[in-house]
């Protein structure tokens, strides 16, 4: 998180999700100062505002914003940002237009918080009979990197629970990608963490500003849809930016190193992005997220020795280097791992060429009532078909992983990832439907 390209430079806040940078806010609103808030763009239906004490933000700095607009959803290929909020919703609401008009209320409501404004007539000075448009502690932050990325689960394409009926009439639009992920060997699942008809990740530099933009969505969808868990994150655990210095995750391990660059566009379309033949239409240009908490038994590992922490995952702890080499970036030697190393295991040499793009964050709840932190990793992967890619990783993992001793997954849930918007007359899952 030192370098010019992890805060936000020019390969960062633009470009990875397939759009020219978003002008600055100074050129978006014609307006240099601070202090008052100013009501009103239109757009789909929604009043917009600026945050009260809102200034204008020079590029590529770390506050900068990242453009919502473009071929691809942004919080993917896009740089990882230091803090995530991420939420599953279920949808409450039966009714198929209402869904949709929430759609459109959450993309406009998404454009401007990325932007790093207000939503509808901001936190303040308006009508004092009414609950405020936006809930307001976001007011004066800068825009930092906030992404919004919204994903549909397959329990909106079959109904709710309970009936298991055609809700909206989606069941046929149904991607055959979007399974239902198998149960794996040692997969603890609590359903409270697991599932969901929607999810949106907010990742951010600043974590006030990814809970604001998913309090405030929540808040939108009153009566539409209600949380069904969330998860806060800090400290990705992988970056989509090589030439950074690679993250560490609660191992002391370095973690992301070879993961799938946001630079690297022929891997992104290769495994990352839904290419236009695979079908359906509505989800080319999109991907599909894998979702894992991860407990993390902390103290066992604290208490194992550096070289069984080393063969569990094939590198060195200090360096990242893989066995017998010298440097983070070598190429491993597979075959010099143990068979039962994470990285060995995980390779794309061990399962057919898949690879995935991930960029999960650290996270710890506090305690387990037994002196344990009751911490991990919460797994983001993003893929073109998690049939080809997550599904028989873990199956591996699941089998044979030195790193089972140590873990447990404990949530899971799967998503499709619509394409970008593509401009302000565009909303989240249009081509869904059309
Ligand atoms: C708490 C659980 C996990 C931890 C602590 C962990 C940690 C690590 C570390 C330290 C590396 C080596 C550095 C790197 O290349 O990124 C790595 C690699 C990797 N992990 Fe994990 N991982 C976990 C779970 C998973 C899961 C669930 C999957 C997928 C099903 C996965 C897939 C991969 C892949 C694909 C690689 C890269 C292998 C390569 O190309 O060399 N990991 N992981």
């Amino acid at each position: 998180m030192t370098d010019e390209t992890e805060q936000g430079g020019p390969a960062d806040a633009g470009g990875a999700n397939g759009t020219a940078r978003a002008p600055s806010r100074r050129s978006v609103i014609g307006w240099g100062g601070a202090g008052l808030a100013l009501g009103a763009a239109v757009a789909g239906g929604t009043t917009l505002a600026l945050r009260a004490t809102d200034s204008p933000e020079p590029a590529g700095s770390a506050g900068a914003a990242v453009p919502f607009h473009g071929a691809h959803q942004a919080g993917i290929a896009t740089a990882v940002p230091d803090r995530l909020h991420f939420a599953a919703f279920d949808v409450t609401t039966e009714n198929r237009a209402e869904l949709i008009q929430l759609l459109k209320d959450w993309t406009a409501a998404a454009s401007l918080m990325t932007e790093g404004r207000a939503v509808g007539e901001g936190a303040f000075g308006g009508v004092p009979e009414a609950p405020p448009d936006d809930t307001g502690e976001a007011a004066g932050l800068k825009p930092s990197r906030l992404t919004l990325t919204i994903g549909f689960g397959p329990s909106l394409f079959t109904g709710d629970a309970k009936a298991r009926q055609d809700r909206f009439g989606l069941a046929k639009r149904r991607p055959g990608a979007l399974v239902d992920l198998p149960k794996f060997p040692g997969d603890n699942l609590d359903p409270a963490r697991s599932g969901g008809d929607l999810c949106v990740q907010a990742c951010a530099d600043d974590p006030q500003v990814a809970v604001h933009a998913i309090r405030n969505l929540a808040r939108i969808g009153f009566g539409r849809i209600a949380i069904r868990w969330s998860q806060l994150g800090f400290g990705k655990t992988s970056s989509t930016t090589p030439d950074a210095q690679t993250p560490r995750n609660l191992f002391g391990f370095k973690d992301g190193t070879r993961n799938v660059a946001g630079t690297d566009t022929a891997a992104l379309d290769r495994h990352v992005w839904v290419s236009a033949d695979a079908g359906p239409d509505w989800m080319a240009g999109g991907s599909y997220l894998v979702a894992r908490r991860i407990a993390m038994r902390i103290e066992s590992w604290d208490r194992t020795s550096l070289q069984e922490q080393e063969d569990v995952f094939g590198r060195d702890k200090g360096e990242g280097a893989p066995v017998g080499k010298a440097r983070e970036h070598d190429e491993p030697f597979l075959k010099s791992m143990l068979p039962a190393s994470h990285v060995r295991l995980a390779h794309p040499d061990s399962n057919g060429g898949a690879r995935m793009l991930r960029r999960g964050y650290s996270y710890t709840d506090g305690t387990d009532g037994l002196g344990r932190l009751d911490a991990g990793l919460f797994f983001l992967a993003y893929q073109h078909d998690v049939r080809e890619a997550f599904i028989p990783v873990q199956r591996s993992l699941s089998r044979s992983d030195a790193l089972n001793e140590y873990i447990q997954h404990v949530g899971s849930a799967v998503f499709a990832v619509p394409p970008g918007v593509r401009d302000k007359d565009d909303w989240w899952g249009r081509g869904l439907f059309s």
